[in-house]
């Protein structure tokens, strides 16, 4: 049997995605219309053996209860979340709940960010992994950026040479994708390392007493990291090794990476399930233009146009006359006629006026590929902020419950 693990963190981490994370836990911010974390969940259910997935986080539970047992009997599979009285680091979190994880006695278990973005070859990672006959197989991508985990590794086995975490220098093009399988032996090793925490913690708060240690921050006992602590150390001892997807891969810490992944999960959806894309045609539907995914509660006018990459929440009315691109608009929002929105996100219950623009400057875009990288790169508004009429608002960020009568430009509204 397999079980797949999920790390959903909790209130205190994901505080990039502000405001968009305010009232709605991060991994449960909609991308190309389901929630961020039902991306790997679904991908979970091609894992051959699949017996049990559980979510491990520190956000409150009511907030993931309604959600997981929706899943569980859709999947078919027991979906639980597991809630942590505080953060244990990526891999403490998984070793706090070892006893549980271990119920079915798995052989396997995958380790899966939630805050990822890809296509989750999961099937294959584990066939990898059972020929490699390691302890560990990582998911890794060439990349050449300096904010993830930076690898090296055999060209010929496969194995993990050398690990750091997010190096100052460059070390090497290859990252970290935040997917691992493990066999039940990584609890061992965390269980070693947190021995290891203990030792250091009595050791400083011996020293401590006796008057000869500065008072510092006594580490925390119980808070294992998987990169820094597991990793790095284990590279090039015939443990780890690492299994290279050709496919996209994004990370998704900001607002703006999630309207670019929401893109990358629609064209998916082309691929795999395409009857989860809007099909307009201008008489009874709206005119739709590449991936859209528009919820079925929405009402849309005929004359509106929409797409490519727009996804439309639950309850949204977008009236005559709309032109959406390159867009997610949230729960219970009201476009109202000739708006228009592109690149950009309009938060829950907001709402805008007849003839408002809500985007991104042109010259932040080229040919029709977002700026995702910078901060004011795409609009933001957050929950029941209202537009007036005819009012434009550019490359900028909205606290949530706004008001805007003037037109603003590169301003973060508080
Ligand atoms: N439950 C729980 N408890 N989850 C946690 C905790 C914790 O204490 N700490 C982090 N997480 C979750 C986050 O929500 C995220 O899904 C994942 O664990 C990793 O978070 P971080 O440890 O903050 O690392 P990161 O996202 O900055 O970078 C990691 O992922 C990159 C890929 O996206 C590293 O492993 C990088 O090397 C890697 O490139």
């Amino acid at each position: 049997k397999v079980v797949a693990v999920i790390m959903v963190g909790g209130p205190t981490k994901g505080t990039r995605f502000r405001p968009l994370s305010f009232n709605t836990p991060k991994p449960l911010f909609p991308l190309a219309g389901q929630p961020m974390v039902h991306h790997p969940i679904s991908a979970c259910k091609s894992i051959p053996n699949l017996a049990q997935i559980f979510l491990i986080g520190f956000h409150e539970e009511r907030e993931f209860a309604l959600y997981v047992s929706s899943l569980s009997s859709e999947l078919k599979i027991p979906v639980r979340y597991l809630k942590e009285d505080k953060p244990h680091g990526s891999a403490g979190g998984l070793y706090y709940f070892r006893d549980l994880i271990m119920e079915d006695n798995p052989s396997h278990i995958f380790l899966l960010n939630c805050d990822v973005c890809c296509s989750f070859p999961l099937p294959e990672m584990l066939d990898a992994h059972r020929r490699y006959g390691g302890m560990g197989t990582l998911l890794v991508s060439a990349e050449s950026a300096s904010e993830f985990g930076e690898l090296v590794a055999d060209p010929i086995t496969n194995e993990l040479l050398h690990y750091t975490e997010k190096p100052e220098t460059f070390v090497s093009d290859l990252i970290n994708c935040g997917v691992y399988v493990f066999t039940p032996e990584i609890f061992n090793v965390i269980q070693d390392i947190h021995t290891h925490h203990e030792d250091r913690a009595n050791l400083h708060t011996l020293s401590r007493s006796e008057a000869l240690w500065s008072p510092t921050k006594t580490p925390a006992k119980d808070f294992v990291r998987l990169d820094q602590d597991i990793l790095s150390p284990l590279a090039g001892k015939k443990q780890l090794y690492t299994y290279q997807t050709m496919d996209f891969w994004e990370q998704i810490k900001t607002p703006a990476m999630s309207l670019k992944c929401s893109a990358l999960y629609l064209a998916q959806f082309r691929l795999n399930s395409p009857n989860l894309l809007a099909r307009g045609d201008g008489t009874k539907n709206p005119t739709v233009v590449g991936d859209v995914y528009i919820h079925p509660s929405a009402k849309v006018h005929r004359t509106a146009k929409i797409g490519p990459n727009v996804s439309i929440s639950a309850n949204v009315r977008v009236a005559a006359g709309v032109r959406l691109m390159s867009c997610i608009i949230l729960d219970d929002a009201e476009i109202q006629e000739n708006a228009f929105v592109m690149y950009a996100i309009v938060g829950w219950k907001s709402s805008l006026g007849k003839w408002a623009r809500v985007q991104a400057s042109s010259d932040s875009f080229t040919c029709g590929e977002g700026d995702y990288k910078t901060k004011l790169g795409i609009t933001i508004l957050g929950e029941a902020v209202t537009v007036e009429d005819e009012v434009v608002v550019v490359n900028s960020i909205v606290l949530p419950n706004k008001i805007l009568n003037i037109s603003v430009q590169e301003e973060i509204i508080l």
